[in-house]
């Protein structure tokens, strides 16, 4: 069976060739985010495509891991000219967090496409420090109008779009709450309302939900 990383790979040259559609809203997030990011951050990105958004960010940062499961993403990232403290790893969002804990895990385009959303919130609450930050854009489609959605329905069907989950904003937000993080903005950066800018930071967990992971941990 094809892995997921395949649909990426055969889009990564396309991807890397698209020009971005709106670089006011764009740079006006990466402002936001830079804003965030203290000199000494450690910083993790799960899902870093061709690198663009690591290049500009981590400058403002002490060291930037950039991962994504796609070779062909990668292998264009890593042809980009990119400050020494970046580095590029292959590796799926799930298990990407080797060298933790992080100050702060950006997940940019990226949280509506893993299988598993909470499961991986959950992974990215164990590896951040004491108040880090989860800095994140995620598409939202499940309120988009139902002829663009069945439009995404027929592009999966014939391979031209990737498997995706159809969340809420709202949705969204709750399952990054119930994973332990308080939203510390949430905001939309140009005209389109389904791609929400949300940057979290890690509560402490309550003892026994700890314990309870702790032991589910234990048991594999
Ligand atoms: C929509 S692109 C976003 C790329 C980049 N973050 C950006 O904002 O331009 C999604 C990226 O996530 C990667 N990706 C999707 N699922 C992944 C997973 N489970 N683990 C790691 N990377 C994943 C894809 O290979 C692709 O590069």
């Amino acid at each position: 069976m094809a892995s997921p990383a395949n649909f990426w790979d055969g889009i990564a040259e396309r991807y890397a060739a698209r020009p971005i559609k709106d670089v006011a809203a764009y740079d006006a997030m990466l402002a936001d985010a830079a804003s965030r990011l203290k000199p000494t951050d450690r910083v993790l990105e799960l899902g870093c495509g061709t690198g663009s958004t690591a290049i500009r960010l981590a400058p403002y940062a002490a060291s930037w891991t950039a991962t994504d499961f796609s070779p062909e993403m990668l292998r264009i990232a890593r042809a980009k000219q990119a400050p020494d403290t970046l580095r590029f790893i292959l590796a799926d969002a799930q298990s990407a967090f080797d060298g933790g804990p992080y100050d702060a895990i950006c997940a940019f385009q990226l949280l509506h496409l893993v299988d598993d959303v909470s499961q991986l919130l959950a992974a990215i609450h164990a590896n951040l420090k004491p108040d880090g930050l989860l800095i994140s854009k995620t598409w939202c489609f499940a309120e988009m109008s139902l002829p663009l959605r069945a439009l995404f329905r027929i592009l999966r069907a014939a391979k031209l779009f990737p498997k995706a989950r159809a969340l809420t904003r709202s949705e969204l937000r709750q399952a990054i709450s119930a994973a332990g993080f308080d939203i510390a903005e949430e905001r939309v950066f140009g005209q389109n309302p389904h791609g929400p800018y949300i940057v979290a930071r890690k509560r402490p967990l309550a003892k026994e939900t700890l314990a309870a992971r702790q032991l589910l941990s234990a048991k594999g």
